[in-house]
């Protein structure tokens, strides 16, 4: 098991990188970020989601221009499409599972894949500036699979600033001590 600081520590220097290499994933690196993918936890375990692994040029430069044009993306090694399964997601809680619990579900899964890049050395940007229906059509995914997350992973080629956050008392006014 590992300390909390050990864990804290993972998190804050857990940074959106988008100085990335091209420099392909292994299978093994590709296998462990999806173990932690679905290790995340989702209502009622119902794990609604799918995910693409994008590595051909051509569709990363597509997935580019769908993005708003964001270039790291096709200079990523490998692109992660996150898909919600709404399906899954109805059949699972109905209208709260598709329109609340499936984006919940992925992004916590998709948490765990960005600690994941980070623990194993790698580095990687979640982009959510994209038009769905673009990358729909790149990807040729069912209406039932709604693309809620781009995830760009490789290897830092810089390392970036860290963010500042928002105090804790801000945030929460009810911590004690
Ligand atoms: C839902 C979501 C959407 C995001 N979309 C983009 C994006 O489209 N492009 C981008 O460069 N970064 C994007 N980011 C990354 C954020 O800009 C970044 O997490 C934030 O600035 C804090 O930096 P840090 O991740 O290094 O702590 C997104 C992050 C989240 C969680």
């Amino acid at each position: 098991m590992i300390t909390i600081d050990e864990l804290l520590h993972l998190m804050r220097t857990r940074r959106s990188t988008r100085r990335l290499s091209r420099q392909p994933l292994t299978p093994q690196q590709e296998h462990s970020l999806l173990e932690a993918f679905i290790s995340a936890p989702s209502s009622g375990n119902s794990q609604p989601w799918h995910v693409r692994i994008i590595r051909d040029s051509p569709l990363k430069q597509r997935l580019r221009q769908a993005a708003l044009n964001q270039s790291f993306v096709e200079h990523a090694a490998a692109v992660f499409v996150i898909c919600a399964d709404t399906d899954r997601a109805f059949k699972a809680y109905h209208r709260r599972g598709v329109e609340l619990y499936c984006l919940q579900d992925t992004a916590a899964a998709t948490q765990n894949l960005l600690l994941a890049a980070h623990a194993m050395g790698l580095a990687a940007c979640w982009v959510g500036a994209f038009r769905e229906s673009s990358v729909r059509d790149v990807l040729s995914l069912p209406e039932s699979l709604r693309p809620v997350a781009i995830i760009a992973v490789g290897t830092a080629e810089q390392q970036p600033d860290t963010p500042a956050r928002r105090p804790i008392h801000e945030i929460c006014p009810d911590l004690g001590g």
